[in-house]
Order: structure tokens, then sequence, then C-alpha cells
């Protein structure tokens, strides 16, 4: 339909970048792209006057329109564009241009490819920097030298595809993404943007493979803001939050946990306050993530120390009550030390989510008077639970009359 109106009104439309690499790869795709050679908007009046009950909002400014389907399906057009940045690292400004000029400005050969969509060419593909080749032999390259410092982002794009699609970057993309680093072109970064990035990789499947190609590259000083400390201990913590994820997986607890909430307490576990405290404003993280964040991370080491020894069970309790789940997850990877795990894990699968036998209600009816003192037996009541003196209904009201 898209290709018949364009035809119609002597466009030429190519569905391009992600979508052509999924197609491809045989891979599911999710959102499809279209690029035209001319202007996006006109096509999208053309295609609503064919097609009823298609709506259609347009960006004229960067020469886009949305196409919005009955059944709320969308497809974005964009007319085929130069992108010049203002500045390294800045937000780019377009103008219009060919497809070829189009796909010159992408980031790598496999996502740089397009596909007629004409009906009498459909499926031709459009190939100038052989990414089909690439996409055989499994190579992230990129197209130009200035592409990583053009958009340094594109040093995290590359590793989110190459642990998703199991690819490798090639040599001279690596050099190229190294030299970048050493220019410091992350520093005209918003931390915003890098997070969002980085936040990708952690939530990916792949994400060990990720995270030891972030450090291979060289980037946890990027990332946190400062040097690590220690990068094999890092990468072995990484590696291990990711096997306390997978197990906590395997529990199939009713709450869910956010693979990069605790895999970025692994990567700032270690900085001194106020260097955390800055990196969370960078990143702009939601307050309240950032607020647990920051009182999960004060307890980390402290705890992570502590629990190497046998602690009696309520003390454990204690410590462990205020934690964070997630924080809970990073608190089992920040070490290899075993009793630190058993205590944690023991602690997550028995005693995080504890259900008192008994609520305040109970305890009024059982003739506890009424006042402060009600909280106080609940915590007697808590305590006698963890301790195991106190299983069920039955024995908190019998403990509760004596
Ligand atoms: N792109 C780029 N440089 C970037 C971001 C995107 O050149 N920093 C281009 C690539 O050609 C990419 C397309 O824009 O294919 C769409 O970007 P995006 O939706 O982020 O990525 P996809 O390739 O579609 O990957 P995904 O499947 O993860 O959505």
């Amino acid at each position: 339909e898209l290709g018949q109106a364009a035809a119609e009104i002597d466009l030429r439309a190519y569905l391009v970048g992600g979508s052509v690499r999924d197609l491809l790869l045989n891979q599911s795709t999710q959102d499809l792209d279209v690029v035209v050679e001319g202007a996006a908007p006109a096509l999208a009046r053309r295609l609503q006057e064919r097609t009823p009950g298609v709506r259609v909002v347009t960006h004229a400014a960067f020469g886009t329109a949305t196409l919005i389907f009955p059944d709320g399906e969308r497809l974005d057009l964009a007319s085929s564009r130069v992108e010049h940045y203002a500045a390294p690292a800045a937000l780019p400004m377009i103008e219009l241009g060919g497809i070829h000029a189009d796909l010159w400005r992408r980031d790598f050969t496999i996502n740089a490819m397009a596909m007629d969509i004409h009906p009498a060419r459909f499926g031709d593909l459009l190939d100038p920097y052989h990414g089909l080749t690439d996409l055989r032999e499994r190579r992230i390259r990129i197209l130009h030298s200035l592409s990583f410092v053009e958009d340094p982002t594109r040093i995290l794009r590359a590793v989110r595809f190459e642990a998703r699609l199991g690819f490798c970057m090639d040599e001279q993309s690596q050099r190229l993404a190294l030299n970048a680093l050493h220019l410091g072109v992350f520093e005209q970064l918003s931390g915003a943007r890098l997070w969002r990035e980085l936040r990708y990789l952690f939530d990916l499947p792949q994400a060990a493979a990720a995270w030891e190609r972030l450090g291979r590259l060289h980037l946890w000083t990027v990332l946190r803001g400062e040097p690590a400390k220690d990068p094999t201990l890092l990468l072995a913590r990484g590696k291990r939050a990711l096997e306390m994820l997978q197990w906590y997986h395997l529990l199939f607890r009713p709450e869910a946990v956010r693979p990069w909430a605790v895999l970025l307490r692994v990567l700032l576990g270690d900085l001194a306050e106020p260097a955390l405290r800055r990196r969370l404003h960078e990143f702009q993280l939601a307050a309240r993530d950032a607020s647990v964040l920051l009182a999960d991370l004060r307890q980390l080491r402290p705890l992570a120390q502590r629990l190497r020894e046998r602690l009696e069970p309520w003390p454990r309790y204690q410590a462990l009550a205020p934690v964070s789940l997630e924080g809970l997850l990073a608190l089992m990877a920040w070490s290899d030390n075993e009793l630190l795990r058993e205590q944690v894990s023991d602690y997550i699968q028995h005693q995080y989510d504890l259900a008192l036998p008994l609520d305040g209600a109970d305890l009024l009816a059982l003739g506890v008077p009424q006042g402060p003192r009600i909280g106080e037996w609940l915590q007697w009541l808590r305590r006698a639970v963890v301790e195991g003196r106190v299983q069920d209904r039955e024995t908190a009201q019998r403990w509760i009359r004596q």
C-alpha cells in the first residue's frame, strides 16, 4: 500500500535501518522505519486518502510523519536526510538529501541497508556499504572514521549489537572506538544519553557478554565517572550479579527485579558518596530509584564485611531488612564469600517477604491494649517468627496469651 501510494505521487520509499537488518536475519522486527526520498508528510497524506481510518501526525520541522492505523499500529516515515552535527555529541540537525546520503549517516554497515518498497522493485536491496557481507560474516563495522566522534553513543550501540547478535567489531572499528575514547568524546555526551544506552545493555539477555566487553574496551572510567579500582574484580562482580539474577528468576517469586538496577549497584558500589550522588544526578535516575540505590549502597560494604561471619537469625534479619531486593542481589554479587551468599540467599528465600501470622487487629482481639504497644508486640512477634519459635497462627496466639 505504502509503496503503491509512493509510486502514485512519484516518490521513492525504502524500508531502512534495523528492520532491514532483522528481516535479512530472519528475526522479528519491532518497528518499521521507512525513508522517503522527498517529503514524508506528502506521502503520509496520500496514504491517508487511500486508506480509510488511518490517522497522520506530521512533524514538518523534522520532515517526518507517523501513520496510526485503526488497530493502533504505528509506522514512522522520515524524509531521507543528511544530519549535521553542530558539535560532537550534540543532537543532529537535519536537512533533506537522497537515500544514499541518508544511509551514509548511519552507524554500522548492517544498519545502513535499504529495501525498495516500490511495487515494481519491491524487496530490491540497496547496500552501498556491503552490510550484507558483514551480516554474513557477523561483523559490526562503522562506515567512516569519524562515526564514533560524531556520536559516541555508537560505541555502546556497537557493544549492544555485538552481544545481542553474537557479532564482533572489526579491528578498524574497534581501534577507532578506542581512539575516540582517548579523544575524550564522552565528555561531550550528556549523562542521561549515556545512561539510556547503558541501561539497554544491562537489560539484554546477553548482558554478561556486554559487561565483559565494556571492560575490554576500557569503558569503566567513562561509565563510572572515575576509573575502576580493580577492573578484574568489577568484571567478576558483574558476572556474579547476572548469575544471582538468574538464580532469583528461577525462584519464581512475584516481585520482579530489574537487571539494570542490580548491575548499576555493582558498577557504582564503591564510589564515595559525593561522587555517587553526582553520577546519579548526571544519569537523571528517577528520584525514587536514586534514593533507594543510595540507601542500599551506604550499607553494601559494611554488610558484605559483617556477613562474612555467621550472624544469629534476628541480628541478620535486622541487618538485611532495610535493603531492597535489588540491593540484596548486588550484595550477593559483591564478594565470592560463601557464607555471605548463603546467608543472603536464605534471607531472600525465607524472610524477605515475611508474613506475620497475626496482625494488629488480631492482637487487639487477643486483649493487647490499643496504642504504641501494638507496634512493639508486632516486632516481638516478628522476632519470634524469625527465630523459629512461632510458625503459625495457633502457636502465635498461644505465644501472645502467655
Ligand atoms: N542510528 C544511527 N546512529 C545512532 C542511532 C541509530 O545511525 N546513534 C540508525 C541506525 O541505522 C539504526 C536506526 O537509526 O538502524 C534505528 O535506530 P534504533 O531504532 O535505535 O536501532 P535499531 O537498529 O532499529 O535496533 P533495535 O532493533 O534495537 O531497535
